[in-house]
């Protein structure tokens, strides 16, 4: 449902594989990594475009919701804080864009299919900033949710995607802790302030959740990316291991995980919890989200706005090239 069509569907087993697709599998049983010029079946390089380009594309689209609040920061420390914290973004895009341009797709292509929706960012994204507080709650949860899922990438398969996420994690954990401090300083500072960051942690709550993909059983990819090490994890093992780090931390803060139904549940050495509403989940990666209008044409506007730097440059890089080998 809403899915890119790289389906799991129709998985082979070993007997089912030709010569080359098997010993492809083995390597990838192995722990070996796949490099660029490897051999690598069709639907391999599909899935890996299909996920780091969603990846690179919700870093530089996730910028926006922070870029809000750059200006308003409360204190020149903070700002310059959220400053760094928001170019680490760009940065991961980039390195993201560069991983997945090592399997023949440019990142003109990757940008052109973003702004004209064939291709998804985060859902998270989707969410407005309302206040100050959402600066601590998107750095707590959103970047917390987002290293729980990049932690293990960085033993995926594909040697580019498994590097490029080794530097990003070291950045995210930062900015999950410069989150969590904004929440300790307003969870510990007036009425008002407490107010806002418990409304700032009702609002992200679920959205949270919903950023590690649909359930299991409506996860189309999983299986085939989890065989191909693409995925570590399954989206429902990523989300319990989120809750079960993230409640205590809340406990910690003196504020209010909103969901009655949560329980530890000693058995299963974790919390019981309530699902997010996936109808909304499935609305707002349809494009019917809070936001999806204002993000997709802010990143349009920027495209266009800037075309004349990018003309600039090629003509700049041609009449290099040109007097290059005139000189020659
Ligand atoms: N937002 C938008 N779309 C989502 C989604 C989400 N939170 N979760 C799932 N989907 C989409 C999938 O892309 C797929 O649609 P598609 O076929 O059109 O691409 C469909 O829903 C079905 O979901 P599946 O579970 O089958 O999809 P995947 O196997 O791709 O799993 C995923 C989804 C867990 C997000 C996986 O792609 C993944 O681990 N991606 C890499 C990490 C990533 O992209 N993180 C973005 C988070 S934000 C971030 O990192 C920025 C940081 O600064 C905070």
């Amino acid at each position: 449902m809403y899915a890119q069509m790289v389906k799991s569907e129709g998985m082979k087993s070993l007997d089912e594989m030709s010569p080359e697709e098997r010993a492809f599998q083995e390597r990838i049983d192995r722990g070996e990594k796949i490099e660029p010029r490897d051999w690598m079946p069709e639907g391999y390089r599909k899935t890996l475009i299909r996920q780091i380009g969603q990846h690179a594309h919700s870093e530089i689209v996730g910028q926006l919701p922070e870029g809000n609040w750059i200006t308003r920061a409360p204190t020149l420390e903070r700002k310059a804080i959220l400053l760094a914290k928001v170019q680490d973004e760009a940065g991961h895009g980039l390195y993201l864009y560069c991983a997945a341009e090592t399997l023949g797709v440019s990142r003109d292509e990757l940008l052109e299919k973003l702004h004209s929706g064939k291709m998804k960012y985060s859902s998270i994204f989707n969410y407005p900033t309302l206040t100050w507080a959402d600066m601590g709650a998107v750095g707590w949860l959103v970047d917390g949710a987002a290293i729980m899922n990049q932690v293990p990438l960085q033993r995926t398969s594909y040697g580019p995607y498994s590097r490029a996420m080794i530097r990003i994690c070291k950045e995210e954990s930062f900015h999950q802790r410069q989150g969590y401090h904004i929440m300790m300083k307003l969870a510990r500072g007036t009425e008002a302030q407490k107010r806002m960051a418990q409304d700032a942690l009702n609002r992200f709550w679920y959205p949270s959740l919903m950023m590690f993909g649909p359930s299991d059983k409506d996860s189309v990819h999983s299986a085939q990316s989890m065989a191909w090490k693409i995925k570590m994890n399954t989206n429902d093992e990523l989300r319990q291991k989120f809750v079960d780090q993230t409640v205590p931390q809340a406990e910690y803060l003196g504020l209010t995980v909103p969901d009655e139904g949560l329980r530890w549940n000693d058995e299963k050495g974790g919390y019981d919890f309530t699902e997010p509403d996936w109808s909304e989940f499935f609305e707002v990666i349809k494009g019917n989200g809070p936001c999806n209008k204002e993000r997709l044409g802010a990143r349009v506007q920027a495209w266009e706005g800037g075309a004349w730097v990018r003309d600039g440059l090629m003509a700049h890089a041609k009449k290099h090239a040109a007097a290059k080998l005139a000189a020659e």
